[in-house]
Order: structure tokens, then sequence, then C-alpha cells
């Protein structure tokens, strides 16, 4: 080893630690990081250029790449200022990011750069912020929202989902304990964003609202063989085989912190008259998309809208979204008659958007507000 490896091996140590690293640890450090060159090495040495982030087993000093800093400040030499330039007016923070830049400790990062430091610190604190909040009150939407966005961003904001790399074994050695993507985006999206399914089956005035079991797929095969039934859902029509097996797959319970989709069937006395569906949707899982069918020979008897009103009390109180929506082919007369009996509103019809069986068409939105559907729980017969 030369002077200058020797000596940027020495700070690393004296920054980090001595832990071993596992063949899970080389392979992660590989592929998000790069070896360094001599000349990194002698910079690095000088205190001009982060430590490394890793070693691997072997020794080879593994650096974050750097390039699009330095292209935007104008080279090594312009670093320093150019960084710093990142916290106007808060000298003190700016000289402790540059040192912790330096000292190679944010290797949490995806993109090692100071506008990823600063949505970092940023999101970690709406994030703990927003914790606070929600453990006096988890139905705090402000806090939902910005919970939220901190962990899977939003319009043009990444989360901490997208800032934090997973990190290895051998972080967790080092920092002494869980990794800041461990605390700030798989905690808590297992204890705010892990909706549990409700006890089934639903009973409502007429109807059981149950699960697929294989032996339905004879009445579902005959539905969604019906083209006139199918015309405005966003499959065809399909035949028993295709039918049976998705009634399969929909019958498998989805893997632990993975429930996006709650599809029931609605038995009437013993026969599957129709099906309703939940799918949730949007950081956090603060908002879900209702979905409903009737099946031939059933309409015109409110059943699916008897089935719909039992789904949004599912959805706001069960799983405390805070708005449902629709989203259906504007020539689907039928569902739009029913988002409306359902007091949901018509919020965008949308021009020639909807590709569906062959052409473009045009498409509704209707959203319902958790506090809209109480208010109207309280109102409407
Ligand atoms: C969309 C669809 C679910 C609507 O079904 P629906 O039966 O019309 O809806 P509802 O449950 O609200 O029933 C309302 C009708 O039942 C009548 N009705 C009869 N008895 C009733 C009762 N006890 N309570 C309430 N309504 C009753 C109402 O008067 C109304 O009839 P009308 O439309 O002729 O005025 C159905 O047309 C369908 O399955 N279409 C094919 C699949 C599809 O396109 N799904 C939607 C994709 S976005």
């Amino acid at each position: 080893m030369g002077d200058d490896a020797l000596t940027v091996r020495r700070l690393f140590v004296e920054a980090n630690g001595e832990h071993p690293m596992t063949e899970a640890d080389d392979a992660y450090v590989r592929a998000h990081f790069e070896p360094a060159t001599a000349e990194q090495l002698e910079l690095i040495a000088a205190g001009r250029l982060p430590l490394p982030g890793y070693y691997l087993s072997d020794e080879t000093p593994m650096v974050a790449d750097i390039s699009a800093c330095l292209a935007a400040a104008g080279g090594v030499e312009a670093l320093h200022d150019w960084f710093l330039a990142f916290w106007p007016g808060h000298e003190e923070t700016a000289v402790d990011e540059w040192a912790t830049f330096l000292a190679g400790r944010y290797v949490c990062l995806r993109d090692l750069d100071p506008l990823s430091i600063r949505r970092r610190t940023r999101m970690l604190e709406q994030a703990r912020a927003a914790v606070r909040a929600l453990r006096t009150d988890p139905r705090d939407e402000v806090a939902q929202g910005a919970l939220a966005e901190a962990v899977d961003g939003g319009l043009g904001v990444p989360g901490l989902d997208q800032l934090l790399l997973p990190m290895t074994a051998h972080d967790r050695l080092r920092f002494g304990g869980p990794t800041v993507r461990d605390l700030w985006v798989d905690a808590v999206r297992a204890e705010f964003h892990n909706p549990q399914p409700p006890a089934l089956p639903i009973r409502t005035k007429r109807l059981t609202l149950r699960r697929a079991r294989p032996d339905d797929s004879a009445a579902t095969a005959a539905a969604f063989g019906d083209p006139d039934f199918v015309r405005h859902l966003l499959v065809g029509p399909q035949n028993p085989a295709e039918v049976a097996f998705t009634a399969h797959q929909r019958s498998q319970p989805e893997p632990p912190g993975e429930h996006r989709v709650l599809p029931l069937l609605m038995d009437l006395d013993g026969t599957v008259v129709g099906s309703v569906v939940l799918f949730f949707s949007g950081a956090g899982r603060t908002s879900a998309e209702i979905g409903w069918t009737v099946y031939p020979g059933w309409a015109g008897r409110g059943l699916a809208a008897e089935a719909a009103r039992t789904l949004l009390d599912v959805a706001f109180e069960h799983y405390g979204v805070r708005r449902v929506v629709a989203n259906l082919d504007a020539e689907n007369a039928r569902s739009a008659a029913l988002a409306e009996r359902l007091g949901m509103r018509r919020e965008s019809a949308r021009v020639a958007d909807y590709w569906s069986k062959g052409r473009w068409t045009d498409s509704y939105d209707y959203a319902i507000l958790r506090a809209e559907w109480e208010a109207r729980r309280h109102t409407a017969p």
C-alpha cells in the first residue's frame, strides 16, 4: 500500500472502527460504490474528497460517485465553497455537513450530493414530527400527508425511500444499531402504512360480502363471459378457465405488509350476484379506489349500492383512509348514477383519456372525503 492508501485506511478505521465484511456486504458495496483511484486516494488523504464509504473484504477502498458534484462545482478546488453554499446563513451547519460528508458518513445516500443531504435532513424532521402527531391522533390528515411524503415522496419530491440506500449488516455494526432506513422507512411503513383486512365476512341488510372461493367460479364465469357485462370494465370477456385461475389467485392471502386490495363477492342467500373491491392507493395508503359490479340479471335492485355503502364504511372506519375515488368510463351511465347515489362528487370529466376495448373514450373521476361520508351518514337515508 502507498502512503496515501495507508493514511486513508487509518482515517477510515478511526472514523468507523473495524468490522468484518461478509460476502453479501461486498456484493452490495460493489453494486453501489466504485474502487477509489490513486488520484482520489491522494485527494482523500489531503482532506479534499470524502473518505471511502467502505473497504471490501479484500481491502479495496470503495467510494461514492461524486462526479456530478465535481462537474457542477467546477472541479475539486471549488468543491468546498460550492458545497457550503447550500446552507446560506447557516455557516455552522454547513461546516458540520462538510465534515460529515468528508468523513464518508453519508453512505446511506443513493446520490451523495448536498441536495440529497438537505432533503434527507428535511424529510427526517418531517417524518419525526408526523410520527409524533400520529401517535397522538392516528387520523390527523396533515400528519398522514406529511409522513407519506417524507417516506414515499410526492410530486417531484423524493422521499426517504428514494433518497436512502438499503445498506448492509456491516453498517448496523459500525453505526451500532438500525440504519436510518430501517427506522424511518421500514419501521414507519410497518407502523403506519400497513393496513390489515377487516374481519370477514361482512353482512349488509341483504348481502354477505366475502372472499371468493373456487366453487364460485361458475357464477363469475357466466358474468365475465358476457360482452355486455364487461363492456365498461378494464378486462375483456374471459373464458371459464381464465376466471377460475383469477379467482384462485385472488383467494391467496397477500404476503404480510403487502395488503393492497380487498376483493369481495356479493353473496345473496348463497348466490353470487356481484363483486365490490377496494384498491389502496396514494402515498401512505391514505386513499382507496372503489369498484363494483352486479352480475347480469341482478342489476336494478339496489344491491351494488348496498354493498358499496358498506365498503365505504370499511374504507373510512376500518382502514382510516381520508378519500375514496371511483374512476369510470363516461359511457357507463349506471356506474356514474351509482357513484352519485353514494354521494360521490364528479371531480373530473376527462376527454378521450381512457383506452378501453380498442378505442379512446372519455372517463369520469368521482371522489368522497371521510368528513363528507360521515356528514352524509347522519343525513342520508
Ligand atoms: C354499475 C352497476 C354495478 C350498477 O348496478 P345497479 O344495480 O344499477 O346499481 P344499484 O345497486 O345502485 O341499483 C340501483 C337501481 O336499483 C333500483 N332498486 C330496486 N330496489 C332497490 C332497493 N331495495 N334499494 C335501492 N335501489 C333499488 C333503483 O331504483 C335503481 O334503479 P334505476 O337505476 O332503474 O333507477 C351495474 O350496472 C354493473 O354491474 N354494470 C356492469 C359492470 C360495470 O360496468 N361495473 C362498473 C365499472 S366502473
